[in-house]
Formats: structure tokens, C-alpha cells, sequence
């Protein structure tokens, strides 16, 4: 039924010829209408279907000013380095709507057309009314006329930098022109090659926590909407007093958030990809930090929930992740893997320590990881992320993915389907627990592959090259009640009983090496002897193992 509307509508609307049904091979000769990717959820878990299956986008986004043909064959080489199956590039309004009502697609046009010989997927950026908080990326005749389009007041009456989300001229404006885009990429996608589209990017205000002109002044005195009193369960009433000191960005985020949404709702409604919003980070420990010293208004971790009330159209607020320090890491991932907020990490840096998340991002269920900025464009966003852009900056990203690339769909189906775990190595390099129910993973780092590291309690036999400085990780998916798919990098993984009876030991069934190729196991060797007495020990390639554990 559904196979049969897909080539129907193929036929009539597209005049493509139909190669077929079910999933379609991502290439650029035969032209079919493939199932429109789309988000579902079931059991708490959420998946990106691709295709009609699970995916874990393992992506790269280009530098900011990527989005020209010129770029392309800088950045078609590092994707392919990267072993990376998605490229996260930017569209600006400024690019594709120079004059106002005049649309120009050449852009988008080359990058699908690219992407496709370049078997990679796409996923948009629309930088438009916010980019990074401010307007860049709005066409001039936007810049240029603050009275249509009016810029926000701060609390001492000073114009900013950054545009008010009060405004239905600007909101139909941006939205006129994201319209445009999605039913242009709607008429030339069927393969669907775009998957995504990021709405706006990293909304939000530096230095003010909300809109002070008069226009918002009127709107804060006004009663806070009903579903979001009901959401806080608080009686109804000003946002002064329904929401007291919090009420500035609350409100804010609400003001931005209802923009997002009519402009992410009208794009969805002529073609519904799934769409998402970006998050400048706020600490993600200090409940108390104040609105002016980060993005107040944007999807910070303590207004998601108003995020999700303002904006169904959006499906989740995924974080860009720039910080050195391995514990805030970890926390950010926590604060944006929440029930209705599945985890996608969109940005983080692209230096050498921040390789090694992947593994405990895909622990978190993580439907993408992308690191920022890796293209041959010659830029680097040093502090951020590495000092140069290199083949040398690819290394540590491409080790992983280029072992994960094989096996993603099937660790995106089994982390739809059933428990994943994941962790990448602390600062500190302290081993990790992993409770797996009936058995638990003890994960450790700078380890020989052979032996235990008490036999040199002073260190004198130094730890292995490549170890020194925190790259490793590990991932785990259950495969039945006791068989696991185990993969990882510099790390050692030990399995025992989560509550071990003086009478029972652990002993491995068999432990096997291989890969998946078209969907299949693909058996290489079994792992004994040496090879397991001391734990499973990752080196500095990932292998992926199918772990049968027993009892004895
Ligand atoms: C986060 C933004 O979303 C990116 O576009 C970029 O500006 C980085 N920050 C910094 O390189």
C-alpha cells in the first residue's frame, strides 16, 4: 500500500523512473521517491529512519562560510577522510534570497547534485534570523531596514545587536523564505538525499535576558499562555508573577521558540523533514547561572521543556559541545538526553580529545555525532577546536567512524531496539562501570594488552604509546540475555556478574570478531586464550566483537 503510493506518486508528480520499493541505494542514476526520512518513537527510544531504517548520522560540519560551490572540493576530501556518511553544511537566507521575493537555489542545486556522487547525506543549516544570536546571515534588505525589521532593546534601553522575535515582519519574511527552500529541496530530493534541516542557528541573546521594547514590554504584561502555566502547574498570571526571577528567559525562550516553530511548522507543512534547533550551551551544572553570561532565550537545558511546549514542529534541541573538560562533557550530554529531548550531537570540537565522545554519545542513544569544522577551507576555530585543519585533525575522528561507518545502521537499529551502553575515558583516566543487568563491564584505560597493571605498581613499564592522552572509549549493545556487541578503542574491556555468588565465575562462551556487510555478521576469527585471559584490549583500531558470556 504504502510501496504503491510511492511509486505512484513518483510516476505522476515526478515522472522518475521507479526502480522498485523498500529502501533504495543512496546514487545518483536511478531515480526513485525514497520514504521521506522521518523520526519515530517507541518505548521512550527515538530513531532518524533513513531509507525505512535506523541511522546513526556520523557527520562533519563544514566551516561557516562553506555554503559556496567554490568550497565543495575542499570539503568533499575531508568528508571522505572523516569515513563520515553525512555533511552538516549551512544555506543562509542572505545566499538563496538576495532580493527580496527572488529566490536562488544555485547553492542547494550543487550541493545535492555533489552530495549524491559523493554518497554522502545532507543535513541543511538554515542561518537566517539568528545565527550564533545575531542577523549576519540575513539578506541585505533585511540588514539594512530596522524599522520593518526591528532589533531587540535590552534592559537599559540600548538597541542590539540581535533581532526581536516580536515581529510578524520579520517572522514571515525569514518564514516566506524557508517556505521556498523546503519546497524547492521537496522538488528536487526525491532520493532524499537532504535528511535534516537545522531551523535557525543557536537562537538565543548575549547581554540581555530578553526583549525590552515596547512591544515586548506589552506581551510580558500580559498573561503567561495557558499550556505553559499548566506545564509548570502554577496559577495563571503576568510572567512576573507566574514565573518571578526566571520570568525574563522564560519568556524570552518562549518568544523564540513560538518564531522557531511557525517557521519550522510552515517548511514541515510542504515537506516534513525532520526538523531540529541548536543550543549555545549554558554551564551544565550551576543551576543558578545567570541569563547575561550565556545564550538567554536559546535551548538551553533549562528551558527545554518550554522549547518542546513552544515548538512540536522541532523534534529535539541538540548541543554544541566545545568544552576541554571531560566532566562537563558528560554533563552537557546529560542535560540533552531527556525524555521528549533525544540526544544529537550536532557540533563539537574538532580537536584530538574530543574524538573518543563518540562512544559515550552512542550510549546515550545518540541519533548523530559531527565534529565542527573539519574541511581543507583553511579555517580553525582554535580555542574550540583544533589549531589547524589537517589530515593529521582527521586522524583520531576518522579511526572511529571509519569501524563504526560499517556497522551503523545496526547499532542504530539495536539502540532503537534495545539496550545500548557506551563511556569514553575521563580526564583522569579512572576505569568505569557499566551495569549491563545480570553482568557488568569494567572499563580501563592506559592498559597493556597483556597482564594487569598491579604487576607494575610503580609504573616503570609506562603505559602504551597512544595512551597518554584520553582517545579511548567503548561501546556495548545487547545482542540477547547474554551476548553483546562490544567495540572500543585504547581501553579494556572485563566483564563480571553484576552480583557474583561465591559459587559462580564468569567465563566467555566464545568472543568473535567480525563485521557486518550488507546487513550480515561476517565472522573473521574468535578471540581466545592471550586474547581474552586479560579482559577484551582495544588498541588504537576499534574491532567489533560479538561477546557470549556464561556462568561456571
Ligand atoms: C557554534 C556555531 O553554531 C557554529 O556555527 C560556529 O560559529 C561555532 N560555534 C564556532 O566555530
Amino acid at each position: 500500500m504504502q510501496c504503491s503510493r510511492v511509486i505512484i506518486a513518483s510516476l505522476i508528480a515526478l515522472s522518475f523512473v521507479v526502480a522498485g520499493c523498500g529502501p533504495k541505494k543512496h546514487n545518483t542514476s536511478v531515480v526513485s521517491a525514497a520514504p521521506v526520512p522521518e523520526i519515530v518513537q517507541k518505548n521512550g527510544r527515538t530513531a532518524l529512519m533513513v531509507d525505512g531504517a535506523p541511522f546513526l548520522m556520523l557527520g562533519v560540519q563544514a566551516n561557516n562560510a562553506a555554503n559556496y560551490p567554490s568550497q565543495l572540493p575542499k570539503i568533499w576530501p575531508a568528508v571522505e577522510q572523516l569515513h563520515a556518511n553525512t555533511l552538516e553544511i549551512p544555506v543562509a537566507w542572505e545566499q538563496i534570497e538576495p532580493t527580496e521575493g527572488r529566490f536562488d537555489f544555485a547553492w542547494v542545486d550543487t550541493l545535492v547534485k555533489e552530495a549524491r556522487i559523493h554518497d554522502t547525506r545532507l543535513v541543511l543549516l538554515w542561518f537566517a534570523t539568528w545565527k550564533n544570536t545575531g542577523p549576519a546571515y540575513t539578506p541585505a534588505w533585511v540588514k539594512l531596514d530596522g524599522k520593518r525589521f526591528p532589533h531587540l532593546i535590552d534592559a537599559k534601553g540600548q538597541v542590539s545587536s540581535v533581532l526581536s522575535p516580536h515581529f510578524r515582519t520579520t517572522l514571515e519574511a525569514d518564514k516566506k523564505a524557508f517556505v521556498a527552500l523546503m519546497s524547492h529541496l521537496k522538488e528536487i530530493d526525491p532520493q532524499r538525499t537532504v535528511l535534516m534541516v537545522q531551523v535557525e542557528n543557536e537562537p538565543g541573546t548575549y547581554k540581555s535576558a530578553r526583549d525590552y521594547s515596547p512591544a515586548a514590554q506589552k506581551l510580558f504584561a500580559g498573561p503567561v499562555p495557558e499550556k505553559l502555566v499548566k506545564h509548570f502547574n502554577k496559577q495563571p498570571g503576568t510572567w512576573a508573577q507566574v514565573f518571578g526571577k526566571n520570568a525574563d528567559e522564560y519568556f524570552h525562550a518562549w518568544s523564540i521558540a513560538s518564531y522557531i516553530e511557525d517557521v519550522a511548522a510552515a517548511g514541515k507543512a510542504v515537506y516534513p523533514l525532520p526538523m531540529y534547533v541548536n543550543a549555545a550551551l549554558r554551564d551544565p551544572i550551576k543551576p543558578d547561572a545567570d541569563p547575561l553570561t550565556y545564550a538567554a532565550g536559546g535551548p538551553t537545558w533549562n528551558v527545554l521543556g518550554i522549547y518542546h511546549l513552544a515548538a512540536p514542529s522541532i523534534f529535539t534541541a541538540a548541543p554544541d559541545i566545545y568544552s576541554h573538560d571531560g566532566a562537563t562533557v558528560f554533563a552537557h550530554m546529560d542535560r540533552y538526553t531527556v525524555p521528549g529531548n533525544p540526544l544529537m550531537i550536532v557540533e563539537i570540537g574538532s580537536s584530538q580529545d574530543f574524538a573518543r565522545y563518540v562512544y559515550a554519545a552512542m550510549g546515550h542513544r545518540t541519533l548523530g555525532f559531527a565534529p565542527f569544522g573539519i574541511d581543507f577551507t583553511g579555517y580553525s576555530n582554535w580555542p574550540l577546536g583544533a589549531k589547524v585543519v589537517d589530515a593529521e585533525t582527521v586522524a583520531p575522528f576518522a579511526t572511529n567512524f571509519k569501524v563504526l561507518h560499517t556497522m551503523s545502521r545496526e547499532w542504530a537499529k539495536l539502540a532503537y531496539e534495545s539496550d545500548v551502553w557506551g563511556v569514553s575515558e575521563p580526564d583522569d583516566h579512572k576505569a568505569q562501570e557499566i551495569n549491563l543487568g545480570r553482568w557488568k563491564a569494567t572499563v580501563s584505560y592506559q592498559e597493556w594488552q597483556f597482564g594487569l597493571k598491579e604487576w607494575d605498581p610503580k609504573g616503570a613499564n609506562g603505559i602504551p604509546a597512544g595512551s597518554e592522552n584520553p582517545e579511548g572509549g567503548v561501546a556495548i549493545a545487547r545482542l540477547g540475555p547474554d551476548e553483546f556487541l562490544v567495540t572500543g578503542i585504547h581501553a579494556r574491556a572485563t566483564f563480571n556478574l553484576a552480583n557474583p555468588k561465591s559459587a559462580d565465575g564468569m567465563q566467555f562462551l566464545s568472543v568473535e570478531e567480525g563485521h557486518y556487510a550488507n546487513g550480515k555478521w561476517v565472522f573473521e576469527r574468535v578471540w581466545n586464550g592471550d586474547q581474552t585471559d586479560w579482559g577484551l584490549n582495544f588498541t588504537d583500531t576499534p574491532r567489533i566483537l560479538r561477546v557470549k558470556l556464561a556462568t561456571y
